[in-house]
């Protein structure tokens, strides 16, 4: 008796069922939120209890001060791979020294330094100042992001880094494996850090090699991005492919090409798009010679 009162509903029922499953999609997909372009310093904290959920510890595949040292697991990965390409060459090791750390470990740290400094005979606001130029406060440090790691040739950080075989290599072929100098001397006023040869934050591929060429922190990458909306990219290794990287505050806007999407702690996600530069080319004249007539749009018969 209901299936026959039912019956005359079922077709309309399949119908929406079948327009929901294969509508479009809109937008981008933010669950693919890979977080490699988050920006962390003291204008764009993070929440105690982030944690990322990808740590990887890297203490038995690359020389470290430590027993345990985890990255996020890109970070990991690419980590390894330029420890590697670095130990081909050359014999000296380089050792990690900080990786991850998490809200509260960060708090003692910065505890700890401040303590050390008031305890070396600076006033309190002077220790207090000094101590925020190289040790970030708890929630503004992206080592609590899994990204970032702190390096030397031995138990201790210091600016001699710069001047040794390992911190040299570092720096001219840290952007190949998507790494970056986090804290520039000569950027101090844009990261508010002072400068820390040792400290290496992960970006991935192509934003590392982007942000080499253009000379610019993350800091500056992302607010290029949110004034332009997009920054262009030819790929180095491959002269068709080129990269458009996106901000867009828009989770409904659509993009072709899409390779990596992250949030960027700054109200917005960046887009990583990769196309051909010759399709484009030709997707273009084909555009244009439709305009002025050449070609004749398809029509159905
Ligand atoms: N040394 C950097 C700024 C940190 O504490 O995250
Ligand atoms: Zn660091």
């Amino acid at each position: 008796m209901l299936c026959k009162k039912l019956r005359p509903a079922i077709l309309p029922l399949l119908v929406l069922l079948l327009t929901l499953c294969c509508a479009p999609a809109y937008g981008f997909d933010t669950a693919a939120d890979d977080h490699l372009l988050i920006l962390v310093n003291s204008a764009h904290r993070l929440d105690a209890a982030y944690q990322p959920d990808n740590l990887q510890d890297i203490a038995d595949r690359a020389p470290s001060k430590k027993g345990s040292m985890k990255l996020a697991a890109p970070a990991a990965e690419a980590y390894v791979q330029m420890i590697d390409a670095y130990r081909a060459e050359h014999r000296q090791a380089v050792y990690s020294i900080s990786g991850y750390r998490d809200y509260a470990y960060q708090k003692r740290l910065f505890l700890s330094k401040l303590n050390h400094r008031q305890q070396a005979g600076q006033s309190y606001n002077t220790a207090y100042r000094n101590t925020l130029l190289y040790t970030a406060q708890p929630g503004t440090s992206e080592h609590q992001t899994g990204l970032a790691i702190d390096l030397s040739t031995n138990a201790a950080l210091s600016n001699n880094f710069r001047n040794t075989v390992q911190g040299k290599w570092l720096l001219a072929n840290c952007w190949d494996y998507g790494f970056v100098l986090r804290y520039d001397e000569n950027k101090t006023r844009e990261t508010a850090i002072a400068y820390e040869p040792w400290h290496y934050r992960y970006v991935g591929l192509p934003h590392s090699l982007i942000m080499r060429e253009n000379d610019w922190v993350l800091e500056e990458y992302i607010s290029t991005l949110q004034q332009q909306g997009m920054v262009e990219f030819a790929d180095p290794a491959d002269d068709d492919v080129l990269w458009q990287i996106y901000w867009t505050d828009d989770t409904l806007q659509e993009f072709d090409g899409v390779q990596s999407v992250s949030s960027d702690n700054a109200g917005g996600y960046i887009i990583t798009t990769k196309t051909s530069r010759i399709s484009s080319i030709l997707t273009a004249w084909a555009r244009e010679a439709v305009s002025v007539g050449f070609l004749q749009p398809r029509t159905a018969a």
